[in-house]
């Protein structure tokens, strides 16, 4: 990795701002590898150098990656003046800037969310063409049946829409398990519409090949493990069309 200046290092890793970064450096509780630096320009590789303040190892991480347990009534946005957002639900210890949700759950969906700030993970996870499949579990209104398994197996058109070939399991009289890549506007809703049902409740469980960790409470979030982190791209479905 390419060297950068210690300030920029301390800040991308959520430690101080730039000016308070500027400021720990001059102040001498700094060190690089042992050493103590005081000019912020200074550059280090930061995945070769052991980087400290007052003593303490920074952990050097060049991305993060947070499974959130994305609580109803909060927003998967970066930021909002009115509402709360899943960023805003971090604990201090996680927060760095340029994390933002990958994808999008609507206010009133909870479950699984993952935050980054690898914009190409996230490229590589949304986008349809890639496959990785998104698996949620839905309450709707009525009664579901094999027809409606059957619908989303084809594929289903809504307005101007169409939809590709998702899986569903029937896992209760008015609930199911439904898997898509696609990761649309309001599509899971949009799709049991277009099968004469509203939801009522919505949860996504699985992304990939990751579950969401069940003893995360709404609002709670966790670092992926490195095999988690090795998953999250997997191509795999848990329902076969
Ligand atoms: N589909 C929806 O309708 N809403 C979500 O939040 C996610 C998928």
């Amino acid at each position: 990795m390419a060297s950068e200046r210690l300030d920029k290092i301390l800040v991308s890793q959520g430690v101080a701002t730039r000016s308070g970064a500027k400021e720990l450096i001059r102040s001498g509780f700094v060190s690089a590898d042992g050493y103590i630096v005081r000019r912020p320009e200074e550059k280090f590789d930061p995945e070769s150098t052991e980087i400290a303040v007052r003593g303490m190892p920074i952990g050097y991480r060049k991305n993060l990656y947070i499974m959130m347990n994305k609580p109803k009534g909060v927003l998967s946005a970066s930021r909002d003046s009115r509402s709360s957002t899943v960023i805003d639900l971090l604990p201090q210890e996680l927060k760095r800037s340029g994390l933002f949700p990958a994808g999008r759950l609507d206010r009133d969906t909870e479950g699984f969310i993952l935050i980054t700030d690898d914009g190409e993970l996230a490229h590589k996870m949304l986008s349809p063409k890639n496959h990785v499949y998104k698996l949620y579990e839905a309450q709707c209104d009525r009664e579901l049946s094999e027809e409606d398994v059957r619908r989303f197996a084809e594929g289903i058109s809504c307005g101007e829409e169409t939809f590709m070939p998702a899986g569903m399991e029937l896992t209760g009289s008015n609930t199911a398990l439904v898997e898509i890549c696609e990761g649309r506007f309001h599509q899971v809703k949009k799709m049991f519409h277009a099968c004469g049902a509203e939801v009522t409740a919505l949860r996504r469980l699985r992304i990939g090949g990751v579950n969401l960790d069940e003893s995360l409470a709404p609002g709670e979030c966790r670092e992926l493990t490195a095999d988690e982190l090795r998953e999250i791209l997997s191509k795999n479905r848990r329902i076969s069309l």
